[in-house]
């Protein structure tokens, strides 16, 4: 199955594949082609080029995409997408005046999560799951990293563990699953912290790493969460069954976490809405990327991540949604993308490379997903007729996506 795109009226983030993340001033520059074709062999993108070259190419089918733009997907690198139900009443609550925090001490937050996902059966989880992640995939998110974390028993974590492995077996996107048991202390272990660190080190890692069920391993380190002590022993026993950390630092204080994640080489450390100068020099020359998201900072009206500050220091930057019932009940990229450039100042170029070519890095995936380059995934999206790609972040309402392909396949 050959697909020839036709009159491209730009195509975006050319890459060569020996590229793996952009870094402070790099992230500035979004390397593009204008009047281009471009090449599609089943799944993967095998050549593009200028219209003045257009070779003679035996295709199965042409798309003409006169006036429109083509970028590769969206790599979200941050969700808790697997859950079930809703928290619209803790919405309403917080409009009221409570605050995440308060929610959380009365029992609330991840603890409601968790209760509700203990409650409902694997079939019905997988069925509320996959209509949020077809709903990404029509938005442009061709690959996304789902912790688990809402079960917080055996039972629970490896039920969700599972539904993201169907999800991945079922839908043409990329996953990549993080075990996240240590997201919160359940109710029964509030004065038995040792009780459940010893449940998620001896009984939940070693039945996730016999049935490969993680890529990776997270810890939600933060003041009333997990100290940086629990942290790090979580990430050293994750490390021992072949997990690499990816973990949540600095959504509420400053306590440590980087460093942390630092010490024991995680492939991300995310959120960093609270952000100290220290925090930002242990970041330097590490292979540690660093992941904001905007829209929790926007849906909990907390601080931004201070992207300029951070790429002023010569830091990458990834973004990344964080869908989620609590903090974030949005898997919109785009929404990310534009709020990246309106509230944290990063230009067009800065934010489509954060949530292209980064978030692929901050998944383990740049060598073949995060930007148009021969050999990759042929995931991109086919913009709607558009004056320039500045619109895609300055029209934030709008849905400027005509077609969305992942892995070759038109997503419908
Ligand atoms: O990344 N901060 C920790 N976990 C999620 C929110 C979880 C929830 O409220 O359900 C987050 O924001
Ligand atoms: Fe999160």
């Amino acid at each position: 199955m050959t697909t020839l795109f036709i009159n491209i009226k730009e195509l975006l983030q050319i890459r060569e594949i020996s590229v793996l993340k952009v870094s402070g001033a790099e992230m500035a520059i979004l390397p593009s082609l204008k009047n281009a074709y471009l090449v599609v062999e089943n799944d993967i993108i095998t050549g593009f080029g200028s219209m003045d070259n257009l070779p003679k190419i035996a295709a199965d089918t042409i798309i003409d995409a006169t006036g429109k733009m083509i970028l590769p997907t969206w790599c979200d690198s941050h969700t808790h997408l697997v859950y079930a139900g809703n928290r619209e009443q803790e919405f309403v609550d917080r409009i009221n005046g409570m605050t995440y925090e308060e929610i959380a001490n009365r029992g609330g937050g991840i603890l409601n999560s968790a209760q509700k996902l203990n409650e409902t059966s694997e079939a019905e989880i997988f069925n509320q799951s996959k209509v949020r992640l077809q709903e990404i995939m029509r938005l442009g998110t061709g690959a996304v990293e789902i912790k688990s974390g809402y079960g917080l028993t055996v039972d629970g974590e490896l039920k969700m563990l599972r539904v993201i492995q169907q999800l991945a077996a079922q839908f043409p996107i990329t996953i990549k699953a993080t075990f996240l048991g240590a997201h919160a202390f359940p109710l029964e272990y509030k004065n038995n912290r040792k009780g459940y660190i010893d449940l998620i080190i001896n009984e939940m890692l070693p039945r996730i790493a016999q049935d490969n069920l993680a890529d990776f391993i997270d810890v939600f380190c933060e003041k009333g969460y997990f100290t940086v002590a629990e942290t790090e022993e979580i990430m050293q026993a994750g490390i021992q069954f072949g997990l690499q950390p990816k973990i949540h630092v600095n959504q509420f204080h400053s306590i440590g976490g980087i460093q942390a994640g630092v010490k024991y080489n995680a492939l991300s450390v995310d959120h960093l809405e609270i952000l100290h100068p220290a925090d930002i020099e242990v970041l330097k020359n590490t292979q540690t990327m660093p992941v904001a998201l905007p829209s929790c900072s926007y849906f909990l009206s907390i601080p931004y991540t201070p992207a300029r500050e951070m790429l002023a220091a010569g830091l990458p930057l990834a973004l990344a949604t964080d869908y989620n019932p609590g903090s974030t009940p949005s898997g919109n990229m785009n929404f990310v993308v534009a709020t990246a450039c309106i509230k944290m100042k990063m230009t067009p170029e800065e934010a489509i490379n954060a949530a292209t070519i980064n978030g692929a890095y901050a998944m383990g995936l740049s060598e073949t997903h995060g930007s148009i380059t021969i050999g990759k995934k042929a995931n991109f999206i086919l913009t709607k007729p558009i004056a320039s790609y500045y619109q895609l972040p300055y029209a934030f309402g709008s849905n400027l996506i005509d077609t969305v392909f992942i892995a070759g396949q038109r997503i419908k």
